[in-house]
């Protein structure tokens, strides 16, 4: 087999399973078993597998463009997607660039907010902050933005470029002395730093940690104290995964730019976008070629990808669906509280639910229990997490739930 695995230790993995096809919140394996996809294949399938309406949006632009270069020229799919998700945005998000994943929206937002100082004349300005434990995805910057301490990627550390690292407060009693040594550094360093760029509200890859909006408001109100730009990733938590649209909606803040991509398309093809307000374009704009953003990817703004994102916005908002998310808030939040007697710190935020078991190990076991059971689900460390697409039964979601309280 030729096949070199993501996040995967070979020698030590078992065999891939092998998908033949999927509907709704069902895989079926090619040896006939069939599996609840509770983690929403990597958080991108949030309506579900191979939904019949966003196939044939794809087919039908498929038929009329499949693509064309995005320097010079564009195309209605794009600028009907931009016009749609400019109707859920704060008004001065309003400037879209498009790229492919996650980690790109995030190297694009990266770059935007070291250039937007560089374009004014300011230089030195060239530290980020971030949030301990923070996920940016697998590219050199989005890897350094995640700091040093990252237990993903810290191979890969003599590369990074400088960051400093926000305390992740565990406890609200935590939150005034992170904010402390936050305002110690700013004090010392604040006119080198570019931007802060955090996960609003959950930190997905650091085992869905969710912190308050009331922290995020004030880390917001100090760096803002000193021009530094902030950098919301929701490339996990949009799209309605935290309850609304977007984590932003349930703060007070308006990041100058947001990067988006996952649930995008509803999971049918990589797409991303990078949102930016007037005041970061403006420092773009120029006669000057030399301040231009200059990046691109070569298939920035894929037409069939565009396409499949409007219908996905577009069914996300029907009451129907609207009314599934509300269920899965529900029942995750009736299903932690009525025991899980052998895992702790239970919490939810919309349709993400996570607890925590005494090890890994532990995690581990009661994970291959449940896929023997047929629901997939992949822990992070001692965290196991439930993050299903939104068309999920109440009935896949309760069962899901009754796996964890085996006794085996
Ligand atoms: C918050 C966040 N940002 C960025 C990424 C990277 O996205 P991608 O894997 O599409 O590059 C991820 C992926 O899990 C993520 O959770």
């Amino acid at each position: 087999m030729a096949i070199w695995r993501p996040f995967t230790q070979e020698k030590t993995a078992s065999p891939s399973v092998k998908i033949s096809r999927g509907s709704g919140a069902h895989l079926f394996a090619e040896d006939g078993r069939q599996y609840i996809d509770m983690i929403s294949s990597w958080w991108v399938n949030i309506l579900g597998h191979a939904n019949k309406e966003i196939a044939d949006a794809i087919y039908k632009q498929a038929c009329i463009l499949e693509h064309v270069i995005f320097a010079g020229f564009s195309h209605a799919p794009a600028e009907e997607l931009c016009d749609k998700l400019a109707g859920f945005l704060p008004k001065q998000l309003r400037r879209f660039f498009f790229s492919d994943d996650g980690s790109t929206a995030v190297e694009v937002a990266l770059k935007m907010a070291y250039q937007y100082f560089k374009n004014q004349g300011i230089s030195g300005r060239n530290i980020y902050i971030n949030l301990e434990g923070a996920y940016h995805g697998d590219t050199i910057g989005a890897m350094s933005a995640a700091g040093n301490d990252s237990q993903y990627h810290s191979t890969f550390s003599e590369f990074f470029f400088k960051t400093f690292t926000v305390s992740f407060p565990n406890t609200i009693e935590e939150e005034e002395a992170s904010l402390e040594k936050l305002k110690c550094f700013l004090d010392a360093r604040a006119e080198h730093v570019c931007a802060l760029i955090v996960e609003p509200l959950v930190q997905g890859a650091a085992g869905m940690k969710m912190y308050r909006a009331e922290f995020l408001e004030k880390i917001v109100d100090e760096v803002r104290k000193y021009g530094i730009l902030v950098i919301f990733d929701e490339v996990m938590t949009g799209f309605f995964r935290t309850g609304t649209m977007f984590a932003m909606d349930q703060t007070g803040v308006i990041p100058d730019l947001i990067c988006l991509s996952k649930g995008i398309t509803g999971g049918f093809l990589p797409l991303a976008l990078t949102i930016a307000t007037d005041s970061v374009y403006e420092a773009f704009y120029s006669d000057d070629w030399k301040k231009a953003f200059i990046h691109g990817h070569s298939y920035t703004a894929n037409p069939i990808a565009c396409a499949a994102a409007i219908k996905s916005l577009e069914i996300l908002h029907r009451a129907e669906t609207q009314s599934q998310i509300l269920n899965i808030a529900k029942t995750h939040r009736d299903c932690l509280a009525e025991g899980l007697p052998n895992v702790t710190s239970k919490r939810t935020l919309g349709t993400i639910a996570a607890f925590e078991f005494e090890s890994s190990q532990q995690a581990n076991d009661v994970s291959a229990h449940m896929f023997r059971n047929g629901v997939i689900v992949r822990p992070l460390q001692n965290t196991m997490y439930f993050i299903p697409p939104y068309c999920i039964s109440v009935d896949d979601l309760q069962y899901a739930y009754s796996l964890i309280l085996r006794d085996e």
